[in-house]
């Protein structure tokens, strides 16, 4: 059987809505192998929303529906691509069972995004299950099961298709060749800044959501950091240094940012300019995502995630009968 086939598989925990950080990072990659001829699989990870929001599980389901609103909305295709939920297949968690054998305590605790997450958030008791702390072994399963070559993710994400990487080998090794190693590949596209100058990032509140109001997005960007350094509007500034400027990064035109950044060295446009003219660029470009994203409704996004469970399903089942015959060599054995 062919194991290394142009497949693609990649998900997003639907936590809540989508900000101008996806659409203008890893949702363009994934738009453009779609495009390529990539056969896409596109995973709600709603289990793993699970791991670290048990206590308001009833919020996951609206939040993925919304998720998969903002996918369409920006290109993401039905057609083109395999959209679903992660709870609509169980064979993720059947491979999950599977994979865990392979994998050592060590490699989990030793997982940067696990103790970095820990760290961070506040009640890092509820975090403390299982669960949680086997969210990459999860991970493998969801990219192992689709037979992926290619996980387009964010930079957070590398650690989790590293370890992906490894189980995957030993299960090859120990059990015979069934999975092509993943490879992570990351957005070209600069890092986005956030209103406070952090990572734009729905748990810092610095996001601009795509499905924001117009009028609260404006008042977002007149509120927006700026280099610290261009104290007054005599002073020169440096694009470079300025938060601000990473938007201008995906929104504008090479030649019109180029003249704001001499503006801004020369002191010859002031940051309230400079504002405006983001605002210029930016706003058609959402407006026309808000109304693709109202022209889908919920309705019609419940249907592509049961068309999509369907075709999901049928691909996992194919891998797990393969599974379970190198594991346990019972090849036309049906004892039940
Ligand atoms: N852990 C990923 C995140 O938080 C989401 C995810 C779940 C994922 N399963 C995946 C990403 C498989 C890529 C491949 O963003
Ligand atoms: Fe930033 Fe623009 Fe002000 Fe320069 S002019 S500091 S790029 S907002």
């Amino acid at each position: 059987m062919d194991i290394v086939q142009k497949r693609v598989l990649s998900g997003m925990r639907p936590t809540g809505p989508l900000h101008i950080g996806h659409t203008k990072g890893v949702l363009e990659i994934w738009r453009g192998l779609q495009d390529e001829g990539w056969r896409c699989f596109f995973l709600v990870a709603d289990i793993h929303a699970l791991t670290t929001e048990w206590e308001n599980a009833s919020k996951i389901v609206e939040n993925s529906i919304e998720v998969v609103i903002d996918w369409l909305a920006c290109g993401i295709s039905p057609e083109k691509s395999v959209i679903f939920l992660q709870s609509d297949v169980p064979e993720h968690a059947e491979l999950f069972t599977y994979l865990g054998v392979l994998t050592p305590i060590g490699l989990l605790e030793r997982n940067p995004t696990y103790k970095e997450v820990l760290q961070e958030v506040k009640d890092s008791e509820k975090l403390m299950n299982l669960g949680f702390f086997s969210y990459p072994v999860l991970q493998a399963a969801d990219i192992l099961l689709y037979k992926a070559s290619r996980v387009p993710v964010g930079k957070d994400q590398v650690p989790h298709i590293e370890i992906t990487r490894d189980i995957a080998e030993k299960f090859n090794r120990v059990f015979g060749e069934v999975f092509p190693l993943p490879e992570a590949m990351l957005a070209e596209t600069p890092k986005i800044l956030g209103i406070d100058g952090r990572k734009m990032s729905k748990s810092y509140n610095n996001a601009i959501f795509i499905g924001e109001d117009i009028g609260q997005i404006r008042e977002k960007i007149m509120i927006y950091m700026t280099d610290t350094q261009r104290k007054t509007r005599k002073d020169p500034g440096e694009p470079e240094r300025c938060p601000l400027y990473t938007l201008h990064k995906v929104f504008t035109t090479p030649p019109e940012r180029a003249e704001i950044e001499n503006g801004c060295r020369n002191a010859t446009i002031g940051c309230v300019d400079c504002k405006k003219i983001l605002l210029k660029n930016m706003i058609p470009e959402l407006e026309s995502l808000q109304t693709k994203r109202k022209s889908m409704g919920r309705d019609f996004a419940i249907d592509v995630l049961k068309d999509g469970a369907k075709r999901a399903k049928e691909f996992a089942q194919n891998t797990m009968n393969e599974v379970r015959e190198v594991i346990f060599r019972k090849k036309g054995t049906k004892l039940l």
